[in-house]
């Protein structure tokens, strides 16, 4: 017998940074599906084969022992074995395990590894009959994305489990799902960023220098990501457009965004759309920009004069799901 899961990716909407401080943010869940099949191996094995690895024609195999003994995995397999450790050490099952990950070509750095982590997660319970609520289901994913990423706030965990639209706050002790209209959104992909830890390694050295700088930007931030939950409720899309430049302007201020990324916000804003910033941890990957429909062939034509690659997209996808 073999169990698929699958995970949807996120879009951080507002908040990134101060969320990793316990303030809160909103993200949505976007429907780029990643998928884990998991079947039982008799041998005390694990395998996994991913696009990635199938591609360099390496596909990882490794005694379970191995699993559980380690605690730094190889990068293209980490969020998998944390998963199964972790699920592991809670509820132990017998025999070894083979795992094919699938998704899309490129993830445009949308949340694949949360993704991934959770619907292991998922696909490991329902093979073992365990039966988890997605509070465990979160918990146990946290805890093993944090284990290979060291530091993050969760949220993007979240937003694989729930699906749909969460407020999220202090760590993921509030997790809420936001009621509203269809989010009318483009979405710029700068290209390939530096590493998220390093993002936030970066934003930490700066809190340290400016503490209460710093922190008043955070509060701002938490400000901001209130009043927006309360426009994205209500559909006021021109007053959530000018939350989400102003929050723009403090992560620059915080200095994770780029060149391309801001050629991209600037060409957005320039084309009529409501407000643009960028999405996640900065240094690269994803720009939004909040648009009348009216004006979506415009900024999306924008976006790709300033060299963005427009991602298609659904949000408000579905969270977790067993196929
Ligand atoms: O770029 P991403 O998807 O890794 O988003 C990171 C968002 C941060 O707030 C910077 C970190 C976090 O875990 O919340």
């Amino acid at each position: 017998m073999n169990i698929t899961a699958s995970a949807p990716g996120k879009l951080m909407l507002l908040g990134e940074h101060a969320v990793v401080y316990g303030y809160p943010c909103i993200v949505t869940a976007v429907d780029l599906r990643f998928s884990v099949t998991i079947e039982k191996d008799p041998r005390v094995q694990i395998s996994v084969d991913t696009p990635i690895l199938r591609k360099s024609g390496q596909p990882f195999a490794s005694s379970m022992r191995y699993i559980l003994d380690q605690t730094t995995y190889p990068r293209a397999v980490a969020f998998v074995l944390a998963a199964i450790k972790r699920f592991y050490s809670l509820y132990p099952f017998e025999g070894g395990l083979k795992i094919v990950t699938a998704g899309p070509e490129i993830s445009y750095g949308l949340g694949s590894s949360s993704a991934i982590t959770v619907a292991t997660v998922a696909a490991l319970a329902e093979l073992n009959q365990v039966k988890l609520t997605p509070q465990e289901i979160y918990s146990i994913a946290v805890e093993a994305v944090l284990k290979v990423q060291g530091k993050g706030s969760g949220f993007d965990v979240a937003a694989a489990v729930y699906g749909g639209t969460l407020y999220f706050e202090q760590g993921g002790k509030v997790i809420e799902t936001i009621q509203h209209k269809d989010l009318p959104v483009v979405i710029g992909f700068s290209g390939d960023k530096v590493s998220t830890t390093n993002l936030v390694k970066g934003v930490a050295v700066l809190k340290e220098r400016y503490p209460d700088h710093v922190e008043g930007i955070f509060n701002l931030i938490g400000k901001i990501v209130r009043e927006g939950r309360t426009r994205l409720e209500t559909g006021e899309w021109a007053h959530l457009g000018d939350l989400i430049n102003l929050n723009q302007g403090l992560l620059e201020s915080l200095g994770v965004s780029t060149l391309q990324l801001a050629r991209q916000i600037y060409a957005a804003r320039d084309q009529g759309a409501y407000g643009a910033k960028l999405s996640g941890a900065g240094g690269g990957d994803c720009m939004f920009a909040l648009v009348a429909e009216e004006k979506r062939e415009a900024v999306s034509w924008g976006i790709e004069q300033a060299g963005g690659v427009i991602v298609p997209n659904a949000l408000n996808a579905d969270g977790v799901r067993i196929e």
